[in-house]
């Protein structure tokens, strides 16, 4: 007997077949051993106590569906940086707001132009929308080549994403080179910048919108998972130019805005000082690990975000499988590198074990 294998039932599903699947650890496997997982870019604190308290206080309502259209976090992102409520986007997380633009302007026969190394998300979002994605190499120092994305971008190019502080080199994009860059660009093409990290760079102002205004065909690409903590509950928001916010709102799903999710961040907002006092800890933290890997001869990026870049090129598996052995889950990009997320003292502590047991990066 001749057993074929049954035929898709779509033409679709045999493309999402081939579709890469999103890398990532095994969240219900990460602590059975004791490893210390510092491969995702999470922050390594607990919730705000009062964030938690909420939490609590809303557990015995999640038999009520949440508000469809998420308004108490589309209103609380709009009165915390001043700006009109046409101007946001809100989603759960910023990798849905990413998504929704892309499926509402984004489709087959448009291309978009993403960097790469980059967020493992944007090949997988660009091809469920059905477009091109086309990655835009970064420079040797691990930046972006700004001068490839313009030189790209043609006709059919509808969107260009570019991300600052960069995942995964931890790298921003200057501020004059940016403006340079989108003020040239052809008025067909929607940039949006993913400054999911932005919190973390001390020298950027996190209210300054002027991006929007000065190229309207920009969207500001923002979360509450990574400097607000909040990764587990999903909650992200975007600034845009009203018509183009009015777009990515429409590809929003209903009700995918837990109402857990949007109390926890408006009440992120209201303790500016903790949250302040948290992103210190941090940056000193990241300050200490890159002391302590360039102490055992490493070459550590000058990173913006929360997490540390080792462009170890081919010896970034070798590196990740030292970090394993020392107790720690890091995540190595095959040939490029390894980035590492600030954790706590004891994570960093079995990183620099394992850079001293991995030696010289050539060895
Ligand atoms: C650059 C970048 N953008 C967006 C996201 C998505 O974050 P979330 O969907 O949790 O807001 C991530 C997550 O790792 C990221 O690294």
């Amino acid at each position: 007997m001749t057993t074929s294998r049954a035929p898709h039932p779509s033409a679709r599903g045999a493309e999402l077949t081939r579709l890469p699947a999103y890398r990532s650890t095994d969240p219900t496997a990460q602590h059975p051993d004791g490893v210390i997982d510092l491969a995702n870019n999470e922050l390594a604190l607990p919730p705000l106590p009062a964030v938690a308290e909420s939490l609590r206080h809303n557990a015995d309502r999640v038999n009520r569906y949440p508000d469809p259209t998420a308004r108490t976090l589309h209103h609380a992102v709009s009165r915390h940086f001043a700006t009109g409520p046409e101007q946001v986007v809100v989603g759960p997380g910023s990798g849905a707001v990413l998504q929704q633009f892309l499926l509402a302007l984004c489709g087959p026969g448009d291309e978009v132009l993403y960097p790469w190394p980059g967020f493992d998300a944007y090949p997988l979002l660009v091809a469920l929308a059905g477009a091109r994605g086309t990655p835009v190499p970064l420079t040797a120092a691990g930046e972006h080549d700004l001068p490839a994305f313009a030189a790209k971008a043609d006709a059919r190019t509808r969107m260009v994403i570019l991300c600052s502080p960069h995942n995964p080199t931890g790298r921003r994009i200057p501020q004059t080179e940016l403006r340079e860059f989108l003020a040239a660009l052809p008025p067909h093409v929607v940039t949006v910048l993913d400054q999911a990290y932005l919190e973390f760079d001390e020298e950027e102002d996190t209210s300054d919108l002027d991006l929007v205004h000065a190229r309207p065909r920009t969207v500001l690409l923002r979360t509450f998972s990574k400097a607000y903590g909040l990764a587990g509950l999903r909650a992200g928001y975007a600034f845009a130019a009203p018509d183009l916010a009015a777009l990515g709102r429409r590809t929003l799903l209903p009700f995918s805005v837990t109402r857990l999710a949007e109390q926890a961040a408006q009440i992120s907002h209201d303790h500016p000082q903790q949250f302040a006092s948290r992103l210190e800890l941090v940056r000193s933290a990241r300050t200490r690990l890159c002391e302590g890997l360039r102490a055992e001869g490493l070459a550590p990026l000058r990173s913006y975000g929360n997490f540390v870049w080792l462009p170890l090129g081919a010896a970034a598996e070798r590196f990740a499988a030292a970090a394993l052995g020392a107790g720690v889950r890091v995540r190595a990009c095959p040939g490029e590198g390894v980035r590492i997320s600030v954790g706590g003292d004891e994570a960093h502590r079995r990183v620099l074990t394992a850079a001293r047991d991995f030696g010289p990066p050539g060895g």
